[in-house]
């Protein structure tokens, strides 16, 4: 499929998540969707949690301070956004940034899945423990990050949230390892 009929394909499936009113308690107290944005054609797309405050005001998601230690760990592998898509489970933010709760990653996942069949990029990068059990039920994220996992031949590979290491300086330097493990997984 060429980029540009997968980008006709990303904004129709955005419509649609416009008018099935999947969330309309999240809907109205949100600003608006943060759909995805980034590279259509791309090898990686990453996968959040929900926008936040930021994601919220500007429709983009990750442009806060996890997505600018997110764009720091990408350029650690020579990787800009323009080379990745990325996304969210749940498409608008649960208040005060509140964990989404079951129901809304399971509103919102069917459009995921058909946004990653759109893309279908070589890997999935999960960030952070909700968005890995929508794919990887019952793992724990301590024990299986940066372990890449094939489920109905797609390639998962989990990682911790950029949030986690903010503030905790071991925490960001396995995320810098788990990183590392990117360039050799594309090259397979
Ligand atoms: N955290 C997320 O999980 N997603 C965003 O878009 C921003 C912060």
């Amino acid at each position: 499929m060429t980029k540009n009929s997968k980008d006709l394909l990303l904004e129709n499936l955005k419509s649609s998540i416009l008018n099935d009113k999947i969330c309309p308690e999240l809907e109205s107290q949100a600003t608006q969707l943060v759909f995805g944005m980034g590279n259509s054609d791309a090898d990686l797309v990453f996968i959040g949690e929900a926008p936040g405050k930021k994601e919220d005001e500007s429709g983009k998601p990750f442009v806060g301070a996890s997505g600018k230690l997110l764009d720091e760990l990408l350029s650690v592998i020579g990787l800009r956004r323009s080379d990745i898509y990325i996304t969210n489970i749940v498409k608008y933010r649960p208040p005060k940034n509140r964990d989404p709760s079951e129901l809304e990653k399971q509103a919102f996942l069917p459009y995921l899945k058909k946004q990653l069949e759109i893309i279908s990029p070589k890997i999935v990068i999960t960030l952070g423990r909700h968005s890995m059990n929508c794919f990887l039920p019952k793992r724990k994220i301590s024990e299986v990050h940066g372990s890449p996992e094939v489920v109905d031949g797609i390639t998962y590979l989990p990682l911790y949230h950029p949030a986690a290491a903010l503030y905790n300086g071991s925490m960001r330097q396995t995320l810098i390892d788990d990183f590392q493990k990117i360039p050799e997984l594309i090259s397979q």
